[in-house]
């Protein structure tokens, strides 16, 4: 089952079941990003719409992007608001957006094998001075058996992965022509003698660069 399937099966139990990663991302965001006011909010892998009714309160404009049919369904039904506009696309494809002032990202890089593309789309896709907020699983959680994974009719599927390390963001964002203005690690219940689950990251479009 590739990715784009494995999620269209998901997206039936998705906002159900129990899943820490998934909710300490809904912190994350709401915490990193509490104070943005900006017109254009682009989301890439919107899922189920977790973030999007919370973003589309923090802007004039959301476009919502997903390749899954079944996750996207999901979102619709859950979120009617004219400024959002809803869109299967695959991020692994150029992106046909117009300028943002904000991408958001939220748990889908880890399926992306090529990460110097999307931050290449994310540079041309960015008006000047346009933020890049990205949170994934911690490279650390992956190496220790961590990966995305749900139950379907009894058996448990599990769903391709990468292992990016936060010096790859960090050297094709700068690549890219992002400065990276935030990085913050999240831990369950804020035990920082443990692994950490999550990891964020705020990159800023250099000015100069495209737009
Ligand atoms: C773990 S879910 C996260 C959804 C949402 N951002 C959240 O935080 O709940 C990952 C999402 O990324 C989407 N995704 C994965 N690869 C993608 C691709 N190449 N293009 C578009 N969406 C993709 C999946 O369909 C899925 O909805």
């Amino acid at each position: 089952m590739n990715t784009g399937e494995a999620y269209d099966k998901w997206a039936k139990t998705y906002d159900q079941v129990e899943n820490k990663t998934r909710d300490l991302e809904k912190r994350a965001v709401r915490t990193i990003l509490k104070d943005i006011d900006v017109p254009h909010i682009l989301e890439i892998g919107c899922g189920t719409g977790k973030n999007t009714a919370w973003l589309a309160g923090h802007c004039q404009e959301l476009t919502a992007l997903d390749f899954s049919e079944g996750m996207l369904r999901r979102a619709r039904q859950k979120i009617s608001d004219a400024k959002v506009n809803f869109r299967q696309a695959d991020i692994t494809k150029p992106w046909a957006v117009k300028p943002a002032d904000l991408i958001c990202c939220s748990l889908v890089l880890e399926h992306i094998e090529d990460l110097d593309f999307i931050f290449r789309q994310a540079e041309v896709s960015l008006s000047a001075g346009g933020q890049f907020y990205i949170c994934e699983l911690h490279p650390f959680r992956q190496l220790r058996g961590s990966r995305a994974r749900f139950e379907h009719e009894g058996d448990t599927h599990h769903l391709e992965y990468f292992v990016h390390h936060i010096s790859d963001y960090l050297s094709v964002a700068i690549a890219n022509g992002f400065t990276c203005s935030g990085l913050q690690e999240w831990f369950d219940e804020d035990n920082r003698n443990e692994i950490p689950r999550l990891v964020s990251y705020q990159f800023h479009k250099r000015s100069g660069t495209s737009q």
